[in-house]
């Protein structure tokens, strides 16, 4: 059921490279639909909340707070099939074991496809996360613009943005406890022999989106030494993004996004926009490493003659997950694969969010060859399967952990 679920949603926005299912896009709320479907079937009561974000719910003995599990259902352009859908097809998954298994867990038990995670369409990651988590106000998600110039308020109530027929909930509160599944999107896992991983902490980010503005010109007759390229001066840019991570150390910085204006052979680039994604699980090296771009910014426009201006998107501190949900996860994993590892998330994921309103955990499977974000992204089916044995361990677990609410 697991992988056959799996396949099925790869389909959806299946590209010649890839998946690409960028929030509220018709492969998007097919996705989100089919979700639903299986939820359905399976037994489980399911509603939505303002943002798109979908719960499903399996009842327990005892009333208060759900214990959820869940990710994310939108890709990156390109991307593969287990980043964020894992997690939510895993949870079904585990819900549906737990069910047939016939003990009713103490607490409710949830699955959450949260809306929005890579921030690949509106500029902001985890958005249906943070938004739940109140680290995001609703207005401000509204007022978000995608790339494609659409507002995050209008795609939310067009055609691919809430679903009919699901009830809509205006607030959820937030679970007892909280645990997701992923794949590790690295290749710790793999070069340590480990099936399982309990993940320590999640890196903090910073995103910026840089705009360089110099002079357009024709590209056979203003001079080299008159010139304000923007294109070149956003070459030194890049260039010391990288440098300044590499001197940081324990620090990644990437330039996947850039666009010039206006992008022709013969033409001297006017303008240049580009996007800088900053992680590590050292805040303070974040902190040192955004002054040492910012300052290297300031002098190739000093002295190439053009203006740079750098704008924060996004900023996330460093998570680390709670040592309750910790200590359940490792004693799920361990039980199930003693190369067990701890290991931190390079990559950001909703769990983020969640933990600033309940003890978060998260369970790691590897990847092959460390690959993600990229449409051959893979994990061996057997580990997989481990995955949600281990999930849905956590998960009954932490349903009879005597948690405050
Ligand atoms: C999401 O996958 C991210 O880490 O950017
Ligand atoms: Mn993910
Ligand atoms: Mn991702």
């Amino acid at each position: 059921m697991l992988l056959e679920r799996l396949a099925s949603l790869a389909a959806l926005g299946a590209t010649a490279g890839g998946i690409d299912r960028a929030l509220f896009t018709a492969a998007e709320r097919a996705a989100r639909e089919q979700f639903v479907r299986w939820a359905l079937a399976d037994g489980l009561t399911v509603e939505q909340d303002r943002v798109g974000n979908v719960f499903a719910r399996l009842g327990g003995v005892e009333p208060g707070a759900p214990v959820q599990c869940g990710s994310h259902l939108d890709t990156v352009k390109d991307g593969g099939a287990y980043d964020g859908a894992y997690g939510v097809v895993g949870g079904l998954e585990a819900l549906r074991r737990i069910a047939a298994s016939g003990e009713r867990p103490r607490r409710a038990l949830e699955v959450v496809a949260w809306a929005g995670e890579e921030g690949s369409r509106f500029p902001l990651g985890c958005l249906g996360s943070a938004v739940y988590a109140g680290l995001t106000p609703y207005d401000d998600a509204c007022a978000l613009i995608a790339d494609d110039g659409e507002a995050f308020e209008s795609a939310l109530r067009g055609p691919n943005g809430l679903l009919e027929g699901v009830a809509v909930r205006d607030g959820f509160p937030p679970p007892a406890a909280y645990v997701e599944l992923h794949i590790e999107q690295g290749p710790v896992m793999e070069r340590a022999g480990a099936r399982l991983g309990i993940v320590s902490v999640i890196a903090g980010q910073r995103r910026f989106r840089v705009a360089v503005d110099g002079v357009a010109g024709h590209a056979g007759t203003v001079p080299m030494a008159a010139r304000a390229d923007a294109l070149c001066a956003a070459s030194e840019i890049v260039l010391a993004v990288e440098r300044a991570a590499l001197d940081a150390g324990d620090t990644v910085a990437t330039v996947g996004h850039l666009v010039a204006e206006p992008n022709q052979t013969n033409i001297v680039p006017g303008r240049v926009v580009l996007r800088i994604d900053l992680r590590s699980v050292d805040d303070g090296r974040i902190e040192e490493t955004e002054l040492r771009i910012r300052a290297h910014a300031a002098k190739i426009a000093a002295r190439r003659g053009v203006a740079v201006e750098i704008e924060t998107i996004e900023a996330r501190a460093t998570v680390p997950m709670e040592t309750r949900m910790r200590l359940l996860v490792r004693a799920a994993c361990l039980a199930l694969d003693p190369q067990t590892i701890t290991l931190p998330s390079g990559a950001g994921h909703d769990a983020m969010c969640v933990a600033n309103v309940a003890p978060a955990g998260m369970i790691f499977v590897p990847s092959i060859g460390g690959r993600s974000h990229v449409g051959d992204e893979r994990t061996a089916p057997a580990d997989l399967d481990l995955g949600v044995e281990a999930l849905a361990a956590t998960l009954l677990a932490a349903a009879a952990a005597p948690w405050p609410t």
